[in-house]
């Protein structure tokens, strides 16, 4: 991660100024924002940000789908859950590997709640994934962003990603009952 403060030294930063009222504190404080490993129980959330990334799931579906990746080597999924419990946002990340480029870590997908963004929860989960990438002893995280996900790009810069390279992605259906 950047050495520059990050939202947990914002926020006290924030508590700490004696000009800040009692009332405003009583915003959310992105340290109030924990973040752990997803569990299948949280489909039902997972599948609603899900939604909101333009990808419309079932909790039933989005269970099967956690019961696949929460426990594989290979993937994590964290969760931003505020002090309530509520799930305020997930990622997913995982190990890829390619002949020509080796090892690394890839973040397959990231959301936000819309009424929680720009609190630092973002920030909390991509540190997440860099811990994780880190431990597993890869040197780098990739992530790909939609040229039409605006919000995302200033996001990824500001958090230190670098752009590579601009591509078209293709896909073709294939007549099968493959699962989803
Ligand atoms: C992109 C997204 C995950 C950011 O989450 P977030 O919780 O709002 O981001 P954070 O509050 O942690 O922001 C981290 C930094 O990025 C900056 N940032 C975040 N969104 C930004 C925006 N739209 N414009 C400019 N800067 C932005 C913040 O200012 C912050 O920098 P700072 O700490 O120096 O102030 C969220 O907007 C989202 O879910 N978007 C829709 C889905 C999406 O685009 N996913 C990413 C696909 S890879």
């Amino acid at each position: 991660m950047s050495s520059e403060p990050g939202a947990s030294d914002r926020a006290n930063e924030f508590r700490q100024d004696p000009a800040i009222s009692r009332e405003a504190r009583w915003f959310p404080m992105p340290e109030l924002v924990t973040v752990r490993n997803a569990v299948v129980s949280d489909a039902h959330r997972v599948a609603e940000l899900c939604g909101v990334l333009g990808y419309p799931v079932t909790a039933d579906l989005m269970a099967e789908r956690l019961a696949r990746v929460v426990d594989a080597s290979e993937d994590t999924v964290l969760v931003a859950v505020l002090p309530s419990g509520k799930v305020v946002g997930w990622l997913h990340a995982s190990e890829r590997q390619l002949l020509e480029m080796g090892r690394y870590a890839e973040i397959m997908g990231l959301v936000v709640d819309a009424s929680q963004r720009g609190l630092g929860v973002g920030r909390e989960l991509i540190a997440g994934a860099e811990a994780w990438t880190a431990a597993r002893g890869l040197s780098d995280l990739h992530v790909r962003s939609n040229i039409a996900r605006i919000e995302s790009h200033p996001f990824d810069r500001r958090l230190g990603y670098v752009k590579v390279k601009t591509q078209h992605a293709y896909r073709k259906a294939l007549s099968t009952n493959a699962a989803r």
